[in-house]
């Protein structure tokens, strides 16, 4: 309780001073974390790879660590190095965290630098994509896909209807840019989408989309 409410402090802090890259005023509810993982939930026994991007104070992560087992491996990529520091620290100290300890690892630098020698299985974002210049958005989504697996599963939230709106309240520059970043993501979630969850409880509420490595698995509709 007393962490939530330190969290959800440090969350609103961040905000204030990074909006564009923090993208929320409250960290993720619980039901849009459990809904980001239903896929990981459903893992076979084999060992995994999972890959959360933009874990923040870590709501999401809460819900990812129960799902791990010994032979894994975690990578978190995280920007902002507060966040980091409080992830650090929650490996270090909570009791379900420092379980995973031995093959998790946080990285501190933007996503789109990020390499690894193999791909992942699961990759988790949470990205405020809806803040970021189109060509941003473009380079980022492109990578999920240059670092799943083709048998893989990324899911990613969105808030809802928030390009659609924008779309239509905004001019010149900023309607260029919204329209883009709906033009990208239509187009992989046309090609990749296997599910979408719509998730009320959360600030604000929110869409849950999971789309498969493969193209051609989609369920072709584009919103
Ligand atoms: C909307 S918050 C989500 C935080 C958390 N996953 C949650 O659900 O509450 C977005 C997070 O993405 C991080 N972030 C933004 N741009 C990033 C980038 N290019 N690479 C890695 N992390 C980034 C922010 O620092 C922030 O922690």
């Amino acid at each position: 309780m007393l962490r939530t409410l330190k969290n959800n402090f440090a969350f609103l802090r961040q905000f204030r001073q990074r909006f564009e890259t923090t993208g929320a005023i409250a960290p993720s509810s619980r039901f849009l974390a459990k809904a980001m993982t239903r896929f990981l939930a459903t893992r076979g026994d084999g060992p995994v790879r999972v890959l959360e991007i933009g874990p923040g104070t870590g709501p999401v992560t809460e819900k990812i660590v129960p799902l791990l087992r010994t032979g894994d491996r975690f990578d978190l990529v995280e920007l902002n190095e507060s966040f980091v520091e409080i992830l650090n620290e929650r490996f270090q100290a909570n009791g379900d965290w420092s379980s995973v300890r031995d093959f998790t690892e946080v990285h501190q630098l933007p996503v789109q630098e990020f390499q690894s020698d193999e791909k992942y299985d699961f990759v988790i974002s949470g990205l405020p994509l809806n803040n970021f210049p189109a060509d941003l958005v473009e380079a980022i989504s492109n990578h999920y896909f240059e670092v799943l697996k083709p048998t893989g599963m990324l899911s990613y939230f969105e808030y809802m209807y928030v390009r659609p709106i924008r779309k239509v309240v905004t001019r010149g520059d900023e309607n260029t840019r919204i329209t883009r970043i709906d033009d990208i993501m239509a187009a992989h979630c046309a090609k990749h989408r296997v599910a979408r969850d719509n998730i009320l409880i959360n600030i604000p509420p929110a869409w849950v989309q999971h789309l498969s490595g493969s193209p051609g698995q989609g369920d072709g509709v584009d919103a």
